[in-house]
C-alpha cells in the first residue's frame, strides 16, 4: 500500500485546527462473545458453568439488535466499525462449517455497509470453540492448520464483502492470562506453555494469512496488537528491563509474522522504577495518552499503515473520556504530522514541538485510522459486566441504549476529522 497523505481543509482553519489526513477511519470496536450473547459452545461459557469467570448470558443482544447499533455508530458520524466473528459459531464441530452463521455474518456485513461503516473483521477475538479446547487448544500439534482452515473458510464466504480482517486479537494478552497468570481459560500457570503458546499463534497467522491470500490477494491482513509504553527512570536494571520488554512485548510478534497493517490496541504504559501517581480509571488502570505517541513512534519502523484498532476506557459516570480521547487523539495527531506541518497548522512554533523530534524522528507516522473501544459497554471478560467502556450506554435489565455525553464528543472530531 503506498502512503498517500493529504490533507483539505482552508489556510484561514490552519491557525485553529488540527486535521487528520483525508479518508481517515473513524470508528468503534466489539467482540462477537462480548456483545452478541447465546454463545454456549466455547471456552469461557464453559468456564462461567464451571463457576471460574463470571456469565455473558445475553451480553448486548447485539447478535439480534446490530442493526439498532449501527445505527448508533452512524448516527454518531463514524465511518468504520470494528467487529469480531464467533469461531465457535462458525465451525461448532470440527470441520463442520455452519452456513446458517456465515449468512449472519454476510447480513451483518452489509448492514455496516448500508451505512457507510467500513468493516474491519476479527477472526479470533480470544474465545475458542470446545472441540478446539477438547484437541489442546493452541498446544494441539495441527492447531495452526485448523486456524487457517477456519480462516480461509470465513474469507471465502465472506471475503468479497470486507477488506480488512485481523486475524488474532492480542496475542500476548490472552495468552498470558491463559496460560502464565492462570487467571483465564484455560487457567495454566506455565511459562514453556505460554512460550509455546505465542509461537503457535505466530504460525497460525502466517498460516491464515497464506490462506486468505490464497482466496483474495487484495485483502489486507493484520494483527491487533496490544503495545505497552516501556519506560524506565534513571537506574540501568530499570531501563535493561524496559528494553526486553519492548523487544519482547512489542515487537517479537509483530516482527515475526507477515502483514499488510498493523493494528494498535493502546491502554498501558508501564514506566520502571516510576513513582509518579496518575489519574485513573474505573479498572484503577492509568491515564497516560503520551503513551500512545511514544508506541507509535515505536512501530514507525515497520513502515505499514497503522490503525489504532482500539483505545479506550471504563468510566462509568461518563466524566472522563471525552478527554481522554481528545488527549489521546492529540498525541496520534503530533505523531502523524511531520514537525512543520503540525507546527505550521497549530500555530505553534516547531521549537515548542520539540519532544516530536527527540528521537530524530521529524517525519510522520502513517496512521489511518481510528477505533474508540468500545460502541457499547459489554462483558469485560472476568470482571463481567461491571466495567463500562462504552459510547453507549448499556441498561442490561432493559437492553435500552443511550448514547453518553462524551460519544457526541467523539462525533464532533468524526465529523470535522479534526480535532
Ligand atoms: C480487549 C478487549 C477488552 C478491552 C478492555 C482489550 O485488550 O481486546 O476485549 O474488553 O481491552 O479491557
Amino acid at each position: 500500500m503506498a502512503r498517500q497523505v493529504c490533507y483539505n481543509f482552508n489556510v484561514e482553519d490552519l491557525e485553529n485546527k488540527k486535521y487528520f489526513p483525508n479518508g481517515f477511519v473513524w470508528g468503534s470496536a466489539t467482540a462477537s462473545y462480548q456483545v452478541e450473547g447465546g454463545i454456549e459452545n466455547n471456552d469461557w461459557a464453559q468456564a462461567a458453568r464451571d463457576g471460574r469467570v463470571p456469565a455473558a448470558g445475553r451480553a448486548c443482544d447485539h447478535y439480534i439488535r446490530y442493526e439498532e447499533d449501527f445505527d448508533i455508530a452512524k448516527s454518531l458520524s463514524q465511518n468504520a466499525h470494528r467487529f469480531s466473528i464467533e469461531w465457535a459459531r462458525v465451525e461448532p464441530e470440527e470441520g463442520k462449517f455452519d452456513e446458517v452463521a456465515i449468512e449472519h455474518y454476510r447480513k451483518v456485513l452489509q448492514a455496516l455497509r448500508d451505512r457507510g461503516l467500513e468493516p474491519f473483521v476479527t477472526l479470533y477475538h480470544w474465545t475458542l470453540p470446545l472441540w478446539f479446547v477438547k484437541k489442546g487448544s493452541w498446544l494441539a500439534r495441527d492447531s495452526h492448520e485448523i486456524f487457517g482452515r477456519y480462516c480461509g473458510h470465513v474469507v471465502e464466504g465472506l471475503g468479497d464483502s470486507a477488506k480488512f480482517w485481523i486475524t488474532i486479537n492480542e496475542p500476548l494478552v490472552f495468552s498470558s492470562h491463559g496460560y502464565l497468570k492462570g487467571n483465564w481459560p484455560p487457567f495454566k500457570k506455565n511459562l514453556i506453555s505460554w512460550l509455546r503458546v505465542v509461537s503457535k499463534l505466530i504460525m497460525s497467522h502466517n498460516v491464515a494469512y497464506k490462506k486468505i491470500k490464497a482466496v483474495n490477494p487484495n485483502l489486507n491482513i493484520g494483527v491487533a496488537k496490544h503495545n505497552i509504553n516501556f519506560e524506565s527512570n534513571k537506574n540501568p536494571l530499570n531501563w535493561l528491563l524496559s528494553r526486553f520488554m519492548i523487544w519482547f512485548w512489542n515487537h517479537h510478534f509483530l516482527k515475526s509474522i507477515k502483514q499488510d497493517f498493523i493494528g494498535l490496541n493502546y491502554y498501558f504504559h508501564r514506566k520502571f522504577g516510576d513513582k509518579e501517581k496518575y489519574e485513573k480509571n474505573d479498572m484503577g488502570w492509568d491515564i497516560y495518552p503520551k503513551g500512545i505517541y511514544n508506541v507509535l513512534i515505536e512501530l514507525k519502523k515497520y513502515s505499514k499503515p497503522i490503525y489504532i484498532t482500539e483505545n479506550g476506557l471504563a468510566d462509568a459516570v461518563d466524566t472522563k473520556r471525552a478527554k481522554f480521547i481528545k488527549e489521546h487523539l492529540q498525541w496520534v495527531l503530533r505523531a502523524i504530522h511531520p514537525v512543520r506541518s503540525l507546527a505550521h497548522a497549530s500555530g505553534v512554533s516547531p521549537k515548542d514541538l520539540g519532544e516530536a523530534t527527540s528521537n530524530g524522528v521529524n517525519d510522520g507516522v502513517d496512521v489511518r485510522g481510528y477505533f474508540y473501544w468500545s460502541l457499547l459497554d459489554n462483558f469485560e471478560w472476568a470482571h463481567g459486566f461491571d466495567p463500562r467502556f462504552g459510547l453507549v450506554e448499556m441498561n442490561y435489565d432493559t437492553l435500552e441504549r443511550k448514547i453518553r455525553p462524551s460519544a457526541y464528543e467523539y462525533k464532533k472530531i468524526c465529523e470535522s476529522n479534526s480535532i
